[in-house]
């Protein structure tokens, strides 16, 4: 009844899976990409870079990383078919619903990388692990863009992923938007610290999809649906609808908290974690580098960051919190973050997704590289009636 699901023979119904991609200690606070420590890759690396890491296993040498970029910008552009796809949807769809059938629908427009025979297609991995990551990020800004009713922006083949990702989301037609180093940066901080994070809830819908010898699109589009829940990659966004709303109702957070502890509020959005019962090294990696850029991004000058701040340090201090090991989690300080960049709320999972994405990547590939991989098929406890005969209709009161 431990409700794991086995993608290894070798486990049978009672662990998990085994994996080398991602490493967490919970009780410790560590999170290590391939045996690198995650403040590590935050402090000398970048998403492209980090990305290449996750999915191939190395850091990648000069020639492999010029490589991957070009992989990266050829792929940025999406087929005229796709754009009408996108801009068919109505003006406020959320973001997440059209991100999770537009990945889907690479799988029909790429037919070669999303044959449902991992033998092929991992023989296009690479090209579908580039469409992947450089789509993801192309289909989010049009979203946004069909969401503000904007025309789209084409990529540009000479800017990087972030730069090209804030290009294609914020230049008009008579003004470019060329992103300042500090926001590119936080940007890059921001997708790095989410590329994987072992065994979460989309991750395993995305190996779940991909036991059942799925396509990479097929198989990351589950995760997207799974990200969208608010208790998961949906909690970005709800830290800040939370926020802003002790702040609309004239409180510094005191009462907000006070109703969370007697189970009469919302839960602190932003808090807490299945795995980490302590605070979460991605949170203060994220909260020192939000410190950093309090100037350049002018976050000083938001009113949320008051209240996200007291709600911190109450929360810190406060037995309900501390007994149940409810420490910041990703999510708490992040928002704020994308928030200053002029990443509006509902595009903040979206966000979270495209980070995700070499995780997911590379993920699906440990499933069909498996040999020994067996269909996932979780157990259950039946608690229903049990046997009994059929009752007509006449016989029914
Ligand atoms: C992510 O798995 C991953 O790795 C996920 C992720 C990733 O990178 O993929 O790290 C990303 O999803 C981060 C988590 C983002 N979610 C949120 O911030 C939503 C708010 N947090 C929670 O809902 C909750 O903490 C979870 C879902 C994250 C974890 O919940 P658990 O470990 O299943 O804990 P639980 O629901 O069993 O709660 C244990 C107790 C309960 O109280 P009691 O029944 O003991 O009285 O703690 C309480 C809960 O009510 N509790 C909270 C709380 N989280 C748990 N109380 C107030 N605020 C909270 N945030």
């Amino acid at each position: 009844d431990t409700g794991y699901i086995t993608f290894d023979e070798g486990y049978g119904n009672t662990g998990s899976c085994l994996s080398d991609i991602t490493y967490i200690d919970g009780e410790a606070g560590i999170l290590r990409y391939r045996g690198y420590p995650i403040e590590q890759l935050a402090e000398h690396s970048g998403f492209v870079e980090t990305a290449y890491l996750v999915i191939h296993g190395e850091l990648p040498k000069p020639r492999e990383r010029m490589t991957f970029a070009r992989l990266l910008s050829e792929n940025a552009p999406i087929r005229q078919g796709m754009l009408r796809f996108i801009e068919n949807f109505p003006r406020d769809a959320h973001p997440m619903a059209v991100l999770s059938a537009s990945m889907n629908a690479l799988g029909a427009y790429y037919p070669h990388l999303a044959s449902n025979n991992h033998q092929n297609d991992l023989e296009h991995f690479d090209e579908a692990a580039a469409v992947a990551i450089s789509k993801v990020r192309t289909i989010a800004a049009h979203t946004y863009r069909v969401n503000n009713g904007k025309p789209f922006n084409y990529p540009r083949p000479n800017f990087g992923y972030c730069e090209n990702f804030l290009h294609l989301m914020f230049s008009e037609p008579y003004n470019e938007y060329i992103s300042t180093a500090e926001v590119a940066q936080a940007l890059n901080l921001f997708l790095l610290l989410h590329a994987d994070h072992e065994q979460n809830c989309s991750t395993s819908t995305v190996k779940m999809v991909a036991s059942a010898g799925a396509n990479l699109f097929a198989s990351v589009s589950a995760g997207v649906n799974a990200l969208w829940g608010p208790l998961h990659g949906g909690a970005n966004a709800a830290v800040i609808e939370m926020l802003q709303k002790i702040h609309n109702d004239g409180d510094d957070g005191t009462r907000f908290i006070a109703a969370a502890k007697d189970g009469k509020g919302d839960r602190l959005m932003g808090f807490g974690h299945r795995v980490y019962k302590n605070y979460d090294p991605r949170a203060k990696i994220i909260k020192a580098s939000f410190y950093r850029a309090l100037d350049s991004l002018n976050i000083k000058n938001d009113p949320l960051l008051d209240i996200a701040m007291k709600l911190e340090e109450v929360a810190l201090h406060d037995d309900y919190f501390v007994s149940r090991k409810l420490y910041p989690n990703v999510d708490f300080y992040s928002g704020l973050i994308m928030r200053a960049i002029g990443i509006p709320v509902n595009m903040f999972t979206v966000m979270f997704a495209i980070g995700r994405m070499p995780g997911w990547i590379a993920q699906w590939r440990e499933i069909a590289q498996n040999p020994k991989m067996k269909i996932a098929r979780p157990r259950q406890i039946y608690t229903g009636p049990q046997i009994r005969d059929y009752v007509p209709m006449e016989k029914r009161a």
